[in-house]
């Protein structure tokens, strides 16, 4: 009986000592906890599974949904041309390279798709990654160093947030898109400094173009290096759809331009194009490229295919602008805030948390997909939905989000503008 009783008594005692030491364990408490963890599994608006998707077509739960926050914004991803490439490159090469350039060599894909967008963005070189948030990261990481100055719009992408953290470098911030606070900010910073000045192109949650003329002329003026996020202007803006520099004309007078294939260029992975000296640079400082697996043949066969039906067919990015101005003129006369955005990224701004949820649901339950950004993905004040138009939208599509969005505004009570 003794032996029973042991028996027992130690198998309590361990089920105690695991209870116990599972709840002192602060990580673990800490992750189980978190408010706003609780909170997205209680409303449940992120990461919803799709059943089926075909460009802004999604089926959920066996509705049909369509899409109001695609960065697909030239409806690429499904194009015969892209798609065959993809398929061509997995029957060539499998489907990984399965390792970093560094360790396992680079292959001829990587090669041609980098000649092809050095050439694209009017840059002597260029490195592509696995993903476009490495491409950014890298493009500071390394650049910028403990000592430098790093002067940052305060609303850049978290991946260039990242880059600047990593490098060591002071950082600086000017007010957004506001040259008069650069320039002062440059002005009261030592002329021997060495500084980094990094912006977007496009925002991406405001759809605000970079002031890149004024931007170039400051840059000079203090020996500042330019860095440039085109994630959201590649396909969109500039000829050809070279991007934000090209459209300004300032591609020369910017050292380094970074983005992402995921958002016209329909693959996933990203670059960062300059000299050549800079991005052999970066090949042999940066942690993100050196210790990362290259692209693989898939995403980068696409992307290249991609890059070339741009070039050749600029009926996408016309179709874009017809649906950027239609959609905009709709969310003019239903007086909704969009932030000033002047490019496809289009946000409606709310300014609170639960009427944006409201305004969410309401879109939601007519059968339209957008996304809900709210502080600290965006600044205070600015809870938004964050809306794109693309190129595969019909106007009878989007005369239809207007429409319900009209409804949706009654349900949340979102007073128009006056
Ligand atoms: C402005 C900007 N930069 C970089 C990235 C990162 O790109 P990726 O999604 O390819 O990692 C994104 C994507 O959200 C972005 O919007």
């Amino acid at each position: 009986m003794a032996g029973v009783e042991t028996l027992v008594f130690s198998a309590i005692t361990k089920e105690f000592c695991l209870v116990f030491f599972k709840k002192q364990k602060p990580i673990l408490e800490r992750c189980e906890g978190d408010l706003n963890t609780r909170l997205r599994l209680k409303y449940a608006p992120y990461y919803r599974v799709a059943e089926s998707a075909n460009g802004i077509h999604l089926t959920v739960d066996g509705q049909p949904m369509l899409l109001m926050s695609s960065n697909e914004y030239l409806g690429l991803s499904q194009h015969p041309k892209v798609v065959e490439a993809a398929k061509r490159a997995v029957d060539q090469w499998g489907t990984s390279a399965c390792g970093s350039r560094l360790a396992n060599g680079s292959r001829a894909y990587h090669v041609e798709l980098e000649e092809a967008l050095a050439v694209f963005l009017g840059k002597e070189a260029c490195h592509i990654t696995a993903a476009g948030y490495l491409a950014c990261m890298c493009s500071i990481s390394s650049l910028a160093q403990r000592g430098d100055a790093l002067i940052a719009d305060p609303n850049i992408h978290s991946s260039l947030w990242d880059g600047a953290l990593l490098s060591g470098a002071k950082i600086e911030r000017f007010a957004h898109n506001d040259m008069d606070s650069l320039a002062k900010l440059l002005a009261e910073l030592a002329p021997k400094q060495a500084k980094v000045i990094v912006v977007d192109g496009v925002y991406s949650m405001e759809g605000h173009i970079a002031p890149m003329p004024r931007l170039v002329e400051l840059a000079e003026q203090h020996q500042a290096v330019v860095v440039v996020d085109e994630a959201h202007s590649i396909g969109i803006l500039g000829r050809q759809g070279r991007g934000v520099c090209d459209h300004f004309g300032v591609t020369e007078r910017v050292e380094l331009i970074c983005g992402s294939f995921s958002k016209a260029l329909a693959s996933t992975g990203g670059f960062v194009a300059g000299s050549r000296a800079m991005i052999e640079y970066l090949r042999t400082n940066s942690r993100q490229i050196i210790f990362s697996a290259a692209i693989s043949p898939a995403a980068a066969a696409s992307a290249r295919a991609a890059l070339h039906v741009i070039q050749s067919e600029p009926e996408h990015r016309e179709r874009l602008w017809v649906n950027y101005r239609h959609l905009k003129a709709i969310l003019e006369g239903l007086g909704l805030d969009f932030w000033n955005s002047s490019t496809p990224a289009l946000p409606i701004v709310v300014g609170d948390k639960m009427k944006c949820y409201e305004l969410w649901k309401s879109l939601w339950d007519q059968g339209f997909f957008t996304v809900m950004s709210l502080p600290p993905g965006v600044p205070p004040g600015k809870d938004m939905l964050r809306c794109a138009v693309t190129s595969m939208h019909t106007t009878e599509q989007l005369d239809r989000f207007g429409d319900a969005l009209k409804v949706a505004m009654k349900r949340a009570r979102v007073q128009p503008r006056v």
